[in-house]
């Protein structure tokens, strides 16, 4: 059965602030990379201080050395970080105590990201890190091309989290002589690097919008994290990616974007979404 979709238009930080606790069994976000624009550092880091009542994540003194010293190396992250962390934060209060956080990042800021949810969140709650690898573009001759990005995975509870590998799209084995006929019928579990193309320039799932995932990833995201009935929240939603299949495999999804081109596309795509109604300052 089709599950519900239900969008909302505004920034994410606003909007999320007033959803319940542990609401959701499954979070995808997949921010704007650091890539120069500019940001809202100032504001967010002073209202995220104050929030926390001066309390920086989770694990106290820890954390905060690691951002001290984070922002010596690089400014550019530091702005990017104080846009992310109090967004982190609402994402892990909204999640369930089963429930898992997938944040989708790339090369530039995966590893200091990757330290800083650690200390965040705790790093017993790291599942994975999932690499999705691409081939397509132009390619660099003064160095490797870089084709893949970065999905961090962590579960708010390590002994109750929710993962379901039999029901995740299984992959053609690279060598199936190697394997029984049978084997090489069902094909494989997907390890944790994910060959994927990308969303194909022409063809059925194409919205136009610039940085659209592929279903595919999204479709073995929900699938494997996620149950029928499940809530699943996107607050970074651009073209509804995460929506669109949550919504196909019968888990009711919450949307949030704040640009209306997103609104827009999100609403072609999912004709059967509801508009949640226009947030006041
Ligand atoms: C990389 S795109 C997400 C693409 C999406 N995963 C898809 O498959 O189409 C990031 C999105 O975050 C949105 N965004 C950026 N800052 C935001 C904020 N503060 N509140 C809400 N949305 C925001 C942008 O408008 C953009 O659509």
């Amino acid at each position: 059965m089709t599950g519900s979709v239900v969008i909302h238009e505004g920034d994410n930080l606003e909007v999320v602030r007033t959803f319940a606790d542990a609401s959701f069994t499954l979070i995808y976000l997949d921010p704007p990379f650091n890539t120069g624009r500019p940001r809202e550092r100032a504001v967010e880091t002073v209202r995220s201080v104050g929030a926390a009542g001066g309390r920086k994540g989770f694990h106290g003194r820890e954390y905060e050395r690691l951002r001290g010293d984070l922002r010596t190396y690089d400014d550019r992250f530091d702005d990017y970080w104080g846009f992310l962390e109090p967004r982190l934060e609402e994402a892990w209060r909204l999640l369930a105590d089963d429930g898992t956080l997938y944040v989708h990042l790339d090369y530039r800021e995966a590893h200091y990201a990757k330290v800083l949810m650690d200390a965040l969140f705790g790093r017993d709650r790291f599942l994975n890190e999932l690499i999705w690898a691409y081939d397509y573009g132009a390619k660099s001759r003064r160095r490797w091309p870089t084709k893949h990005d970065t999905i961090l995975v962590y579960v708010k509870d390590p002994d109750r989290y929710w993962f379901d590998s039999e029901s995740v799209d299984r992959e053609p084995y690279m060598a199936p002589g190697l394997v029984t006929a049978e084997k090489a019928a069902r094909g494989k579990l997907p390890t944790d690097v994910w060959w994927h193309t990308i969303v194909p320039t022409t063809g059925r799932e194409k919205t136009g919008y610039p940085t659209q995932k592929p279903e595919g990833v999204l479709r073995r995201i929900v699938q494997a994290s996620s149950r029928p009935g499940d809530r699943v929240l996107d607050f970074f939603a651009g073209s509804g990616t995460t929506g669109a299949v949550a919504s196909a495999l019968g888990r009711d999804a919450v949307l949030v974007d704040a640009n209306p081109e997103a609104i827009a596309v999100m609403r072609e795509r999912m004709p059967h979404a509801e508009l949640a109604g226009p947030r006041r300052p």
